[in-house]
């Protein structure tokens, strides 16, 4: 199994360390192999917000720097850890330089066949709504997050008891993850069926939405009505149906406010 590990922190600290010790557990139930990409190494700038990538396509992005490769990598990986340090109760300014210079793929979805690890620390305050950040991004990219973990280290000296504690969510979490590698997807629960209809509404007109958004709905095949999810598995008939009735009452909105836009 391929683990890429995109590492927000700027040093090899509490973050690799935990990560390393995902990296030994799991390696201690089969063959895994581990990559580090280490965001303080990598050539990534800054998105500067002209939206090219969002309205023409990644490909029109003016930065020539290592976002492709990345974005490959994370395609030959079976499951990505996500791992940043909590800086000021948010993710580091690595980790989102990252996530920006990715939101095309919020709205162009592409990693279903993939799980994701996902893993903070801190000294004491933020971890909750840094995992409940990364949780929500990585899913719209197509992400099934298997796990989330959170770690408080403090920042002197860390007492025996809180490393053990710290040392079992390591394990649970290397576990859950290995287990979730060897697993098919779940089926989408409803708030996943009602992203899928909520964004159809949203990048299905042609004129209104952005172009790169249309073309790539069209062409996956996610526009025909029939289409229940982004991929083809098992949805929940009851989740269909409040997914399609939302999709429509959605849509009437969406073409009253095209009508006030004369578009
Ligand atoms: C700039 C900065 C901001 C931080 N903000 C927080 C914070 O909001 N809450 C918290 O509990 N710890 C905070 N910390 C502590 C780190 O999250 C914590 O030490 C973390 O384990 C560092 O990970 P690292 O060793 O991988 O860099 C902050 C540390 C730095 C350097």
């Amino acid at each position: 199994m391929k683990i890429l590990v995109i590492m927000g922190s700027p040093r090899e600290g509490n973050t690799y360390r935990a990560v390393k010790k995902i990296e030994e557990f799991m390696q201690s139930k089969g063959d895994v192999e581990f990559e580090y990409l280490m965001l303080k190494d990598v050539n990534l700038s800054q998105c500067r917000g002209c939206y090219a990538c969002i309205m023409e396509g990644e490909d029109h992005c003016p930065f020539k720097d290592e976002s492709s490769v990345i974005e490959q990598k994370m395609h030959s990986a079976d499951g990505v850890v996500f791992a940043t340090p909590v800086y000021v109760m948010n993710v580091s300014a690595l980790m989102k330089t990252f996530i920006d210079r990715f939101s095309y793929i919020c709205h162009r979805p592409r990693f279903f066949d993939k799980k994701a690890l996902l893993l903070s620390t801190s000294a004491s305050l933020g971890l909750k709504r840094v995992l409940d950040y990364l949780k929500f991004i990585v899913g719209t990219w197509g992400f099934e997050v298997s796990h989330s973990v959170g770690l408080v280290v403090p920042a002197r000296q860390i007492s025996m008891k809180k490393e053990q504690e710290n040392n079992q969510k390591l394990e649970k979490a290397a576990l859950v993850f290995y287990n979730s590698l060897l697993k098919k997807r779940h089926s989408p629960g409803l708030i996943n069926v009602l992203a899928f209809h909520f964004q159809r509404v949203s990048f299905s007109k042609p004129g209104y939405t952005a172009p790169a958004d249309y073309a790539y709905w069209k062409e996956k095949g996610w526009l025909n009505p029939k289409a229940k999810y982004y991929v083809d598995i098992s949805v929940n008939p009851v989740y269909n149906v409040i997914g399609r009735l939302s999709e429509k009452i959605m849509e009437r909105k969406t073409l009253k406010e095209m009508a006030e836009l004369g578009s």
